[in-house]
């Protein structure tokens, strides 16, 4: 009987809260809210969270607070260990005839990155073993997309992105046109394997349930083109780090893992550039745009 009535009170509350929002002019805000509610107490009572747990709750989301700035951004990194950012590009992507897949934008992403001609290198002083990319872009019907635009973003081999170092340097990224036939070439650097930003809560969160904060390497794409659904995904490197490490984020999909071919010192490149005794790396990648609004 004592126990029907705690039920009931829980069941009560949640109705309650529920039925706060009845009046929400903005039905999608209404639905959202009250959605939220029900999935929030259901987390409340499954786990029976304890006074302590709750107030633990709260410190962490302060500290994520705190400690996100115009730099640093806590509650996307929060949002991509809980598999949360994945998945709502999962929902929003639905897939599309052989359209490329899509995968997180994450936080490194500047608007605004430098004209890079085709066949020119994005490094711009960062350092790291040479990469040649090349490719195309084409629509689901295998078009072309001539003058589809590209851009890339990339860590250099210490795991940094350009916004990652003092001043304001812009380094490891790009925007390039695929030309007439929507085919695209560019050197770029072999992207290694970096950990999240893993100094504030949501790395003591990965510390304290033993994950790693380690990304698979991978080099970021975001690409447009009239009429088309935008793409942002990535190509992950094939290899011990990506099939031993996984990926923090959750952002790995097969269909973009790719061979990154080693060449060693001496090798030719093919547009002729000389690199000593340098190594280097080939990929290609071709993309798939799906129909805007699929
Ligand atoms: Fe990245």
């Amino acid at each position: 009987m004592q126990e029907q009535g705690q039920q009931a009170r829980e069941e009560g509350l949640v109705a309650a809260v529920v039925e706060s929002f009845h009046a929400t002019p903005d039905a999608r805000l209404r639905s959202l809210m009250e959605a939220l509610s029900r999935h929030l107490h259901a987390f409340v009572r499954e786990t029976r969270l304890s006074e302590e747990e709750w107030r633990a709750g709260i410190d962490f989301l302060t500290a994520a607070g705190h400690i996100t700035d115009a730099r640093r951004q806590e509650f996307v990194l929060l949002s991509d260990v809980l598999g949360v950012s994945m998945q709502t590009i999962q929902v929003n992507n639905e897939a599309y005839a052989d359209a490329t897949e899509a995968t997180v934008l994450g936080p490194f992403f500047v608007a605004g990155a430098p004209e890079v001609e085709l066949g020119g290198d994005i490094a711009g002083g960062a350092a790291g073993e040479p990469c040649w990319v090349q490719g195309s872009v084409r629509d689901t019907e295998g078009e072309p997309l001539p003058g589809a635009v590209l851009e890339v973003w990339e860590c250099d081999e210490d795991g940094l992105y350009d916004v990652q170092h003092e001043g304001e340097r812009t380094a490891a990224r790009g925007r390039l046109r695929a030309d007439e036939r929507g085919e695209f070439r560019f050197w770029a650097l072999t992207p290694v394997p970096y950990p999240i930003p893993h100094d504030g809560p949501v790395g003591r969160l990965l510390e304290a349930t033993a994950r790693s904060p380690m990304r698979a390497p991978h080099l970021h794409f975001l690409v447009s083109a009239p009429g088309r659904r935008t793409l942002i995904t990535h190509i992950f490197v094939d290899g011990a780090e990506l099939r031993c490490g996984g990926d923090a984020v959750f952002g790995v999909r097969e269909s973009l893992v790719r061979e990154f071919e080693r060449r060693p010192p001496g090798t030719p490149t093919p547009d002729g550039r000389e690199l000593g005794e340098r190594s280097w790396t080939s990929v290609r990648f071709d993309i798939v745009l799906a129909p805007a609004g699929a």
